[in-house]
């Protein structure tokens, strides 16, 4: 995932002028300052729910790395949770009973935690970086993380943490990985969209109606600007497993998704931050959706024959030794 922050910390989430200029060259810092100020609208920009749509998309991904066995895993804990997407719904598949989420932005562990509450889900939270698990050893059967290993400086001492955390057996899952392939098309894909979708929104016969307001378009840019210095990595499918065995995981296996599906789904994405948000509603929103949907069905049948590195999104499995 990847996404457009910047200075607007300093006037949204109370950083200082200081430790935004700090951010450029701290990518932890920037983490926190960029996570923390997107929290409270994070869930609207990804369009994230917990209903049936996102249930099952939480389901599918951890079900096609790891599948079904095991389900549900006593007690469950989430690295960089953002505002809850992956665990809240995983817990509500039935994947996991008792939830603990994570992240180094305290802004998104609130979220994750009011997000919860919403549910009328009893879960624990704290602000926590990967690199150094605030919790006992053998504390839990189950780790997961959606698109959170690419935010991480050391990928292996993370791997190397939650396998300490882990029970003997205990299992990790990681989802919604960029690939080094994927994360090649896409980022052209959106600069592409992104560029002439602002050059027609503002033709004058246009501009009224579908441009965004100017200082939205100059935060996104801002946003743009950051994101180079929070998303860390791109991930080889086999880079990464042999990443987790040398951290000291078994049963590793990766698998891949997304191929045309985000072929269209970056440019999706990019139109609708380009656009005056009013303009698309929701035979809009089910279109994308729907199309998403097919194409991914498609992909699943690539995926049979074309090499997992071409694919968009990386899915990592694996257990501590029992
Ligand atoms: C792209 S967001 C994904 C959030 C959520 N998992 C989702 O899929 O919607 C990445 C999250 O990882 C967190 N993060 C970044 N670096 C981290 C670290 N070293 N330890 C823990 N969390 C981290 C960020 O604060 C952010 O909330």
């Amino acid at each position: 995932m990847s996404k457009p922050g910047g200075q607007q910390t300093d006037e949204r989430g109370g950083a200082s002028a200081e430790e935004v200029e700090r951010a450029w060259t701290d990518p932890k810092l920037a983490n926190v300052l960029y996570h923390d100020s997107e929290a409270s609208t994070y869930d609207e920009k990804w369009s994230i729910s917990y209903d049936e749509r996102c249930i099952s998309y939480a389901r599918d991904r951890f079900a096609a790395v790891a599948g079904t066995d095991g389900w549900p895993y006593a007690k469950a804990l989430e690295l960089g949770c953002g505002t809850g997407f992956f665990l809240l719904n995983l817990k509500q598949a039935g994947v996991l009973d008792d939830a603990h989420v994570t992240d180094l932005s305290p802004g998104m562990v609130q979220a994750a935690i009011r997000n919860g509450t919403a549910l009328g889900m009893d879960v624990a939270g704290r602000v926590a970086d990967a690199e150094a698990i605030p919790y006992d050893d053998a504390s839990f059967d189950l780790v997961v993380g959606h698109a959170v290993l690419h935010h991480i400086p050391d990928v292996e001492l993370a791997l190397r943490e939650v396998l300490r955390v882990l029970r003997p057996g205990g299992r990790f899952v990681f989802a919604g990985e960029p690939s080094t392939v994927g994360d090649w098309y896409a980022r052209r894909l959106g600069r592409l969209t992104w560029r002439l979708t602002t050059t027609v929104t503002h033709l004058p016969q246009l501009r009224e109606r579908w441009s965004r307001p100017e200082e939205e378009l100059a935060e996104s840019s801002r946003a743009a600007a950051l994101e180079s210095v929070v998303d860390i990595h791109t991930f080889d499918p086999r880079e990464l497993a042999a990443t987790a065995l040398r951290a000291g995981a078994v049963d590793v296996h990766t698998t891949t998704e997304e191929l045309t599906a985000a072929l269209f789904g970056w440019p999706v994405r990019t139109f609708e931050a380009a656009v005056n948000p009013a303009r698309l509603g929701w035979g809009w929103a089910m279109f994308a959706y729907r199309s998403w949907q097919r194409l991914s069905a498609i992909d699943r049948v690539l995926g049979k024959a074309l090499p997992q590195k071409l694919f968009y999104n990386v899915l990592l499995t694996g257990t501590r030794p029992g």
